[in-house]
């Protein structure tokens, strides 16, 4: 196997000369005097270790030039290990150098069997981490087509997926905003026969109508103003593989009719054109609104509803998912740390209990972007719940009464219950295996109201 290379900083040739001639035969070096000389081979050939001496000009007394090449160092792969030398009496300079991120210190004069022991073990880890990283690269992670998740929830909604995709079923996909629909849907196109086929998505909810039906089913040439030349829709371009009808709820009534046209005949007709187009593909919608209210109100065709929801998958909100948010936020920091090449490298323990305990009213996409932003902002290589613009959960206090205990875990339960089925005081009781009464009562008590059971938990 080759040899690990090994850049050695130090403005002192004789400690240059004594440290290659030990390390010579484990290592590929390269010894420099200079920030400059080092920081051009750096960037020619990314060594994965480096001993770095702070002291170097033009401050050969001070350690200021070598945390700034410590940075510079980090800043072109984080994941180099840098192993910092330092003179016995600057102990605090070597433990500053650790909080900007170098691998491990050394005090001088260098113990030479000691440092060969830490450039081993620092060797070794980076060898683990970059190919932690290449696995990432390749979108190799737990869970499942690219939808994360280990919580027993998720479990069965993989499970449901996969049966899902074998068969040609339509699917109606809901769940809360920013749950992973689209996901999802994805998942089951990819999973199942049609994957070489198209996969099209469209957002009835982001077109306006008047564009929809032309967009939907495409148009001939001359059929309205400004259709100059004849266009396929998007479900003639997801002919033979999966058209993903994204916000379906949004759809009017108008286009509900000739939609259920399609799915009941596998036809369309393209707006202004009398050829009827014979049509195979798979749909599968998705929707984040109520769509029971909206049968009921008339502005959902319910034979409609029944074409598309032959199979109904719902995807948990994110709140519900035991530790998977934590889990999520583990992944999402280790994405955006590798391709901001941030310095941030883990959560502290009170950023995890404040992601463990916040409603996540967005789901994952809110968890996904204030990990996003925390990774760009944040000042220390460890998340705080500031970082993320949460409050840091209550500490338990330590001398809680049974009753209080109690208490606290009920009043939880009904903000949970209440949350789940959007203040619906019948379906929580439900839920609770309580009476509606009962609930109401203890809804006084803890001086929660249906919509504040939601927006305290937000
Ligand atoms: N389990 C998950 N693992 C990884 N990323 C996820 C997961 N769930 C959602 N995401 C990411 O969160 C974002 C939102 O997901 P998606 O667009 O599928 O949500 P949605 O349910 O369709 O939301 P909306 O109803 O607002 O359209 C996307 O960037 C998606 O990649
Ligand atoms: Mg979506």
């Amino acid at each position: 196997m080759d040899k690990p290379g090994l850049l050695i900083v130090d403005d002192e040739s004789e400690i240059r000369e004594q440290l290659r001639c030990a390390l010579d035969d484990d290592y590929t070096i390269h010894a420099v005097g200079t920030t400059r000389e080092a920081l051009a081979y750096l960037k020619r050939d990314r060594p994965p270790l480096v001993t770095l001496d702070l002291g170097l000009p033009p401050h050969p007394d001070d350690a200021t030039e070598g945390l700034a090449l410590l940075e510079s160092i980090l800043s072109v792969d984080r994941l180099t290990k840098v192993v910092v030398l330092t003179g016995n009496s600057e102990r605090a300079n070597a433990l500053s150098a650790i909080q900007r991120g170098a691998y491990d210190y050394m005090n001088k004069p260098v113990h030479l069997e000691t440092l060969k022991l830490i450039l081993q073990r620092a060797a070794y880890v980076h060898q683990l981490e970059q190919e932690n990283r290449r696995l990432q690269q390749q979108g190799i992670q737990d869970g499942f087509q690219g939808i994360i998740g280990t919580s027993g929830l998720m479990d069965r909604l993989f499970d449901t997926i996969r049966r899902v995709a074998a068969s040609d079923l339509a699917v109606l996909v809901v769940g809360e905003s920013g749950t992973g629909k689209e996901l999802v849907a994805r998942a089951i196109h990819t999973q199942s026969v049609r994957k070489d086929g198209p996969f099209v998505a469209i957002n009835c909810g982001a077109i306006p109508e008047t564009l929809l039906e032309s967009e939907l089913f495409g148009h001939e040439k001359g059929s309205f103003t400004g259709a100059h030349v004849q266009r396929k829709g998007r479900i003639e371009m997801a002919q033979g593989g999966t058209l993903f009808l994204d916000e379906i709820g949004e759809l009017p009534l108008s286009l509900q009719v000739k939609l259920l046209r399609f799915l009941q005949e596998q036809k369309i007709e393209r707006v202004g054109g009398r050829e009827s187009i014979p049509l195979d593909s798979r749909v599968v919608a998705a929707t984040n609104a109520n769509l029971t209210e909206a049968l009921e109100h008339g502005t959902f065709r319910k034979d409609l509803f029944y074409r598309l929801s032959v199979v109904q998958i719902q995807v948990p909100p994110l709140r519900e998912r035991d530790e998977d948010a934590v889990y999520l936020a583990q992944t999402f920091l280790s994405r955006y740390r590798d391709q901001l090449n941030a310095r941030v490298t883990a959560l502290s323990d009170e950023a995890r209990e404040a992601i463990r305990t916040y409603h996540w009213p967005g789901n994952v996409r809110e968890l996904e972007n204030r990990i996003k932003r925390a990774v760009v902002m944040a000042h220390g290589t460890t998340l705080q719940p500031g970082d993320l613009e949460l409050s840091a959960a209550p500490a338990p206090g330590p001398y809680l009464t049974l009753r209080e205990a109690r208490s606290q875990f009920e009043k939880n339960l009904i903000r949970q219950a209440l949350a789940r089925t959007n203040g619906n005081v019948t379906r929580a009781a439900e839920e609770l295996g309580i009476s509606r009464q009962a609930l109401h009562e203890s809804m006084h008590k803890y001086g929660l109201d249906k919509s504040k059971g939601i927006a305290e938990l937000q």
